[in-house]
């Protein structure tokens, strides 16, 4: 029997994980919408580029929760995106009603699933999610590490002209402006950048990261990033479906890590068949650890802000 993942919200986003999904030929894809007819159409769509792109799996789409059901793993992304001038907190009471119901349904539908939670503000909405499943720690997980590594690695690619798979990259901390980019752990094939570029431009690339997802707003003017974000998912996707045992950076559970606890926020896990398996704990500089406790802090306020 295929592997199943349903994908909870038809958006851009949710259409672009599907199309991923799809043409990695790793599992059936159900897609779930509010609207009438939106999933069900996408989901056509995309069937019918099939015997083009040459994949096999079924793509369906649905306005109930219940063909969720038998789900390996869901994919968090239905909310509302960010406008111009909107931050992701803007976000919260709106899409916090959104994650609840769904985080109800998949409890009911699909008990032993993985959950990977887009919805912004993420690192809030993974929490929630948590703790509206009641899943196991493991099991409930944010994707934004990926993305914020993905835009670093891509912009020093663009910087020095190579490769942009040699380029890796780990940013920590929280899905917004206050995450943390690590220099320090980022490399060209092992080399460090320092070797490539110098303090400066460092810093100005990693400002450019930090505001990654608002440059793309702005030019957008209609909704935020897609591609980038859904093919960040899949790598977790990938590593847990297939148990590739990946060291990703994602928005993880905390229970005394970087002196940091009951909060959900961006850090370097194994992902595999059991989902998060490991949290790295990194030795931080003074002043990384000072950023990471400050981006918690901001977050912890802001659970505060949805009853908990
Ligand atoms: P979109 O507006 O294109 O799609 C959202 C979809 O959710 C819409 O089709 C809407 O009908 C649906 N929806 C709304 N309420 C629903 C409900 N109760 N049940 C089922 N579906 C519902 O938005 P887009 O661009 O796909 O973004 C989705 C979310 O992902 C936003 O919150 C956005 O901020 C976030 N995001 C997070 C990123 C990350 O790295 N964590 C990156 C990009 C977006
Ligand atoms: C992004 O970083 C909006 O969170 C979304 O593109």
């Amino acid at each position: 029997m295929n592997k199943k993942i349903a994908v909870i919200g038809a958006g851009n986003v949710g259409a672009s994980v599907a199309q991923y999904a799809a043409e990695a030929n790793i599992a059936d894809v159900v897609m779930i919408d509010i609207i009438e007819g939106f999933p069900q159409g996408k989901a056509l769509d995309l069937t019918q580029a099939g015997p083009v792109r040459g994949y096999n799996g079924m793509i369906t789409g649905s306005n109930h929760y219940k063909d969720i059901k038998g789900a390996d793993i869901v994919i968090m992304t239905a909310g509302m995106p960010r406008k111009p001038g909107m931050s992701r907190e803007d976000l919260l009471s709106i899409n916090a009603d959104i994650v609840a119901t769904a985080a109800k349904n998949i409890k009911k539908y699909a008990p032993k699933a993985f959950v990977i939670v887009v919805s912004n503000p993420l690192d809030i909405m993974t929490y929630h999610m948590w703790k509206v499943t009641g899943f196991p720690k493991n099991r409930v997980l944010g994707q934004a590490g990926v993305l914020d590594s993905t835009r670093f690695r891509a912009f020093i690619a663009m910087e020095l002209n190579v490769a942009m798979r040699d380029v890796h990259a780990m940013v920590l901390g929280g899905h917004g402006d206050t995450m943390v980019p690590l220099p320090r752990y980022t490399t060209v094939s092992g080399i460090p950048i320092s070797e490539f570029i110098d303090a400066k431009r460092i810093k100005e690339i990693v400002e450019r990261t930090r505001f990654g997802g608002g440059e793309i707003v702005k030019l957008l003017k209609k909704g935020s990033a897609y591609y980038a974000p859904a093919a960040s998912t899949m790598e977790m996707v990938y590593s847990i479906l297939n148990d590739e045992k990946r060291v990703l950076p994602c928005s993880c559970y905390m229970d005394g890590q970087y002196g940091l606890k009951n909060i959900y926020i961006g850090t370097p896990a194994i992902l595999g068949g059991k989902g998060v398996e490991k949290i790295i704990e990194l030795k931080l500089s003074k002043k990384d650890l000072n950023d990471l406790a400050k981006s918690a802090k901001k977050y912890t306020g802001v659970l505060k802000e949805i009853g908990y």
